[in-house]
């Protein structure tokens, strides 16, 4: 009997010819597994489609709850966003997907793990570090990486295999999509100076398109993690479609980026992450309430490492246990209500509240019942510019260009 390969499959063009060529090149029978983790799909088709193009066995696997529980959310609580614009939709899917592919392979005794990314993307990076992080001795097949075909040949194998085409090879665009999020490149898109074609988006309706009346929508959150809509509890998953659907008719949430690669090259990626959006604003916005100065500056950094363990693949690891155990003791006292307007492409926070708030409103206000007391402020100042004062007394500021140029330069010969 032949060895068995567990191929993460997605129904599309190069997973299909896959299933055969796994076969021709390695001998190895294989079991077809789909991870549904919200991309809306014909899910029954896809594993069809693999036992008709000659997959031994097929299983799609429905990781949504897994997905929102252990990934979206703690991503959410972290704020985790990849240089300032990704929300990192497809990055959080490939942990999650790896960690089901290796518990299918260790129940069926298969002797490797495929996957359908090529060479030149940050998936192949995400997948094949996972995996061995979670089963060391496991081999990694990525056949689109080893075959050397190119689309046109790709296409040809096909035919001559009988494998179906799908219409969707039609498409100028790679398109990957989960819950938190599409990503969607090549085509036009790879020249940045193009602005991406209405065809890009799916999502979102185009801002100039949207409804000429603002929305507001105020987001529950519960130690961090979004539990209402208007007030309405709801779960994760249907919390985010509602976010996607609602924010995206607002066109709410495309996001295009030039991104650094972790293989080294810049690329362009033209996102839809409606609810993304929505939430981590509104979420930043309540950490804004409840935590102090202090948390905040050093949550930020946690949260750039954050999205840099995640986009680089490194999600298994204990650097990322320790900082996600941070990241979930910083939430104990987010919890409250904000006020999100969606408007023509923008989403504001216009209002926030919570019962644990910071904000004092007798330190804060300039009107009656201020409890703040300016003659503090007096020897506060004082101590406060001391260093600077005792510096200018002995150290000259001026310089000969620049912005210290408007100062005086006297004595500078002498320094
Ligand atoms: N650039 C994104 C990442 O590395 C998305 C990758 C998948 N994109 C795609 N269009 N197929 O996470």
């Amino acid at each position: 009997m032949a060895e068995k390969v567990v191929l993460a499959y997605s129904g599309g063009l190069d997973t299909s010819v896959a299933v055969k060529w796994l076969k021709e090149k390695y001998s190895l029978d294989v079991i077809a597994v789909t991870i549904d983790v919200g991309n809306e799909r014909d899910f029954s088709a896809v594993r069809q489609k693999a036992l008709d193009v000659g997959a031994i066995k097929s299983e799609v696997i429905d990781a949504k709850e897994l997905f929102v529980k252990y990934f979206v959310f703690p991503a959410l609580q972290a704020d985790a966003v990849y240089e300032g614009q990704y929300p990192l939709a497809t990055a959080l899917t490939r942990p999650l997907m790896a960690k089901l592919l290796v518990d299918v392979a260790l129940e069926e005794g298969a002797a490797a793990i495929a996957h359908g990314c090529t060479g030149k993307g940050n998936d192949q990076v995400r997948f094949d570090v996972s995996i061995n992080a979670l089963a060391p001795d496991m081999k990694v097949i990525a056949p689109a990486r080893e075959w050397g075909m190119t689309r046109e040949e790709t296409i040809a194998y096909a035919k001559k295999h009988g494998i179906p085409i799908p219409v969707t090879v039609a498409s100028p665009y790679s398109i990957d999509e989960c819950l938190w999020g599409r990503s969607c490149e090549c085509g036009v898109l790879e020249d940045p100076w193009v602005e991406p074609p209405d065809d890009a988006f799916t999502w979102t309706k185009s801002p100039d398109q949207a409804p000429n009346k603002a929305q507001y929508v105020e987001i529950g959150f519960e130690k961090g993690i979004p539990v209402t809509v208007d007030g309405q509890e709801m779960e994760g998953i249907s919390l985010i479609s509602r976010l996607n659907e609602l924010a995206g008719s607002h066109g709410v949430g495309r996001i295009d980026h030039i991104e650094n690669r972790l293989v080294g090259i810049k690329s362009r990626e033209i996102y839809e992450a409606p609810a993304a959006t929505v939430l981590l604003q509104a979420h930043q916005a309540l950490e804004a309430l409840t935590l102090t100065k202090d948390q905040m500056r050093f949550k930020q950094e946690v949260a750039t490492e954050c999205a840099d363990l995640v986009y680089n693949g490194l999600w298994f690891s204990q650097l990322n246990r320790d900082l996600s155990s941070y990241v979930l003791s910083s939430q104990r006292y987010v919890t409250g209500t904000v006020r999100v307007k969606l408007f023509k492409g923008s989403c504001r926070v216009v209002g926030r509240k919570s019962p644990k708030s910071l904000y004092n409103l007798s330190l804060a206000t300039y009107d009656k019942g201020d409890k703040f007391d300016p003659s503090a402020a007096e020897g506060f100042i004082h101590l406060w510019g001391l260093p600077l004062k005792t510096q200018a007394q002995v150290q000259l500021l001026g310089d000969k260009e620049g912005p210290f140029s408007i100062l005086p330069l006297k004595g500078r010969e002498e320094d």
